[in-house]
């Protein structure tokens, strides 16, 4: 087995959460800007693709150094051992950035690594023709952040993001790496009832019954790295087993998904259905101000419509104000809900225990956080049997 410098990269904001799930894994990390850096193996590389819930990305480093000129760039480039990644056959694109740095041209930057790798390969593999490149995919990454260069290759292939279950959406459908974020910044525990009473395509109450079932995110997906000749097969094998084995399929859930809109409705139900948990999450077309329930400290997560198109505010406001109302009932509940309305807690009528600022794309968000009562300990309910 090898060691790699893995990175996890995530989206500004959800860092310390993505850091908390590869503790999680089993790995020490360290926490930077947009990214989580840690050592492993190959499993390590198959696991953190299947299991990180709020991560973008798995890519490995291959190097870092300062690069203040396209000769540094070229010469240090050379000097990393991609022989030890990329077979003879491989088919490997270079896509760049750069920030603040002296190389500021991300197509010069781009076209001088490709050069670089091909005359290391060139070398190792004692060609002196072009590659054909018709094998197995590594997508190679130079960004430059202050003049200092990072060399990586991606592994996941399509961002973490896409789980394979979303066969349709809405207009404005959260990412499944932030939805799960959400789930995870609440104190939910799978046998408390939940409800996202803004479902759209059910984003939310899926990645809630994962997370409820402890199902590996990446478990029905696949993985460009899976292609890699130097990852044996039965490291993904060994990594899918024990997905299988650390699911809870027999923990029962409470999981409400509801939407004004029953078009929306059906396709929450359809990708429910896709991710094989139709049966755990029930869906129903119901409007916010009329939600109500008897059941005790659950947890509500919503993502409502933020009113930041022309004409739409005065009504998305009024809604609030509706929701605050409706709500207003549940006290023993939590309720978490995602807005960009600075003025969400005057419409809704009631300050926020804690807010979270947080980026839906490129939208500044807050999570607006209201604390529910805690749910009585087990040794208080015996004493109120005993005084009955
Ligand atoms: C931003 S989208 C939610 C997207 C969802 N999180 C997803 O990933 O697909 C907001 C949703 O709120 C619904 N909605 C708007 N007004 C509502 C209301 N008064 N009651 C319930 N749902 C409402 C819309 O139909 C829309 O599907």
């Amino acid at each position: 087995m090898g060691k790699y410098q893995i990175i996890a990269t995530a989206a500004m904001g959800l860092e310390a959460l993505v850091a908390k799930e590869v503790r999680a894994l089993g790995y020490e990390c360290e926490v930077e800007n947009g990214k989580v850096i840690y050592t492993g193996d190959e499993s390590a590389i198959a696991r953190s693709n299947l299991w990180l819930r709020t991560a973008d990305r798995i890519k490995i480093k291959v190097g870092e150094f300062k690069a203040h000129t396209f000769d540094e760039l070229f010469e240090k480039t050379k000097a990393l051992p991609w022989e030890k990644y990329l077979p003879e056959d491989a088919e490997f694109p270079v896509i760049g950035k750069s920030v603040k740095s002296k190389l500021f041209s991300v197509s010069d930057c781009q076209a001088i690594v490709k050069k670089a790798v091909v005359e290391r390969m060139k070398q190792h593999y004692k060609r002196s023709t072009w590659f054909e490149e018709t094998g197995a995919y590594f997508r190679i990454e130079v960004a430059l952040l202050k003049d200092i260069a990072t060399i990586t290759i991606d592994t996941s292939g399509q961002g973490l993001h896409k789980r394979g279950y979303r066969v349709d959406q809405g207009e404005a459908p959260l990412k499944e790496t932030l939805a799960a974020a959400l789930v995870l910044l609440t104190n939910w525990k799978a046998d408390r009832p939940f409800m996202d009473p803004f479902c759209g395509s059910g984003t939310i109450p899926i990645e809630a019954a994962m997370i409820g079932q402890n199902i590996a995110p990446g478990f029905n997906r696949e993985f460009v790295s899976e292609r890699w000749n130097w990852i044996p097969s039965q490291v993904w094998e060994d990594a899918r087993i024990e997905a299988e084995d650390l699911a809870n399929y027999d923990q029962p859930l409470d999981i409400l998904g509801t939407d004004i809109d029953h078009r929306m409705v059906k396709i929450a139900q359809d990708n429910a259905f896709e991710a094989g948990l139709a049966d755990l999450i029930h869906f129903k077309q119901m409007q916010v101000r009329d939600i109500s329930t008897y059941k005790e400290y659950g947890v509500i997560v919503g993502n409502p419509p933020y009113g930041e198109r022309i004409g739409e505010k005065q009504a998305v406001e009024h809604m609030y104000k509706e929701m605050g109302q409706a709500f207003k009932k549940l006290d023993t509940w939590s309720i978490y809900i995602l807005t960009s309305d600075e003025q969400f807690e005057q419409f809704y009528g009631k300050p926020a225990t804690k807010k979270r600022k947080l980026f839906n794309g490129f939208i500044r968000t807050d999570l607006y956080q209201y604390w529910g009562k805690r749910p009585p300990r087990q040794n208080e309910l015996n004493q109120v049997e005993n005084i009955d």
